[in-house]
């Protein structure tokens, strides 16, 4: 059976959850692609960390380029998040010819044509399904599937922090605090929360959203972006009151020649589908010139959700590399 040799740069909550997603459904990958996946080899500074899986000490290196500059591997996936020296590391793999798939939506956001550009121009794929929605195939969805159709709106909640704030606010009356620690418990949260609760976390993944589905580059710092740190107990008590909730909703549409978008607090009303979005869940709407409205639903958070979409990459890369 072909061999597919992975390179993984970070084993922290994503990380580990990408390595779990393979080493659960190896045999059922192989069963499908005639491909046998292998994590070689694991860029990663902590090897005290308890992670529940079968990884040897042998795989570990605190080398960057024992995988960006080795020969023998063919993917190398990108979990360490943040712009620096994520990014770098990126542009490198694939200089040096590698595939590169990642869930770094703050990287993606803020280099999308750079990244894009340098994949082509070094003739390997990019893919970042699991920056967008977790475990979600929307980025997939626009891309194939849609891809006949003039998108005229989409819609979404795009943070599984912060809805998980919301959501034990309104329902458990658990304080902002109590909330926002249970989700980091969780491994929802970004290592410094604050992307997620002031809105940036959700800026960056409408920006890639709008590249992709308007084709139009709004660079993350141009989208008006209000987070859910303003929102008092009263103002969700306020909002169950008047017989809805308050959700952070990214929005892009057609306005005109023009899109207009935001990230904000949005009054949500209980019967509309975006209302019933709980807990670290994820929706996004979509309206298109001939399909209509659709919603996705699914994890945004969360490492098996996102080792989900980041091995569907690694899968399809491999197949196309098997081709
Ligand atoms: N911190 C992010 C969230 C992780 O809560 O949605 C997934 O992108």
């Amino acid at each position: 059976m072909k061999q597919i040799k992975i390179g993984l740069l970070g084993m922290g909550n994503i990380g580990t959850g990408a390595y779990k997603t393979l080493e659960m459904n190896k045999a059922r990958i192989a069963a499908n692609t005639g491909l046998d996946l292998t994590i070689t080899r694991i860029l990663e500074k902590d090897l005290a960390r308890e992670r529940d899986v079968t990884v040897v000490p042998e795989q570990f290196t605190q080398e960057a380029d024992d995988i960006l500059a080795a020969p023998d591997i063919d993917i190398v996936i990108e979990l360490l998040g943040g712009l620096e020296p994520a990014t770098s590391f990126m542009l490198t793999a694939m200089q040096n010819g590698k595939h590169v798939v990642t869930a770094n939506k703050a990287a993606v956001a803020a280099s999308y044509d750079k990244l894009l550009n340098t994949a082509r121009a070094n003739r390997v794929m990019f893919r970042f399904e699991a920056s967008v929605g977790g475990g979600i195939p929307i980025l997939n969805a626009l891309t194939t599937a849609l891809s006949a159709n003039e998108y005229e709106e989409i819609r979404g909640i795009l943070n599984g922090t912060t809805n998980y704030i919301l959501t034990q606010m309104a329902e458990n009356g658990l304080s902002y605090d109590r909330a926002l620690k249970a989700a980091q418990e969780q491994g929802f949260a970004e290592a410094d929360p604050t992307a997620d609760v002031e809105g940036h976390d959700v800026a960056n993944k409408l920006s890639i959203l709008i590249s992709l589905a308007f084709g139009k580059r709004v660079p993350p710092e141009n989208i008006p972006t209000v987070g859910i740190t303003g929102l008092t107990m009263r103002d969700i008590e306020k909002a169950a009151a008047d017989g809805g909730k308050l959700k952070l909703i990214a929005l892009a549409r057609r306005k005109g020649d023009d899109i207009e978008y935001s990230v904000a607090p949005t009054f949500v009303a209980n019967d509309h589908p975006l209302a019933g979005v709980r807990n670290e869940f994820n929706a996004i709407f979509v309206r298109g010139n001939a399909v209509g409205e659709l919603m996705f639903y699914g994890k945004g958070a969360g490492p098996l959700p996102t080792g989900s979409a980041v091995m569907g990459d690694v899968t399809e890369i491999a197949r196309a590399i098997a081709r």
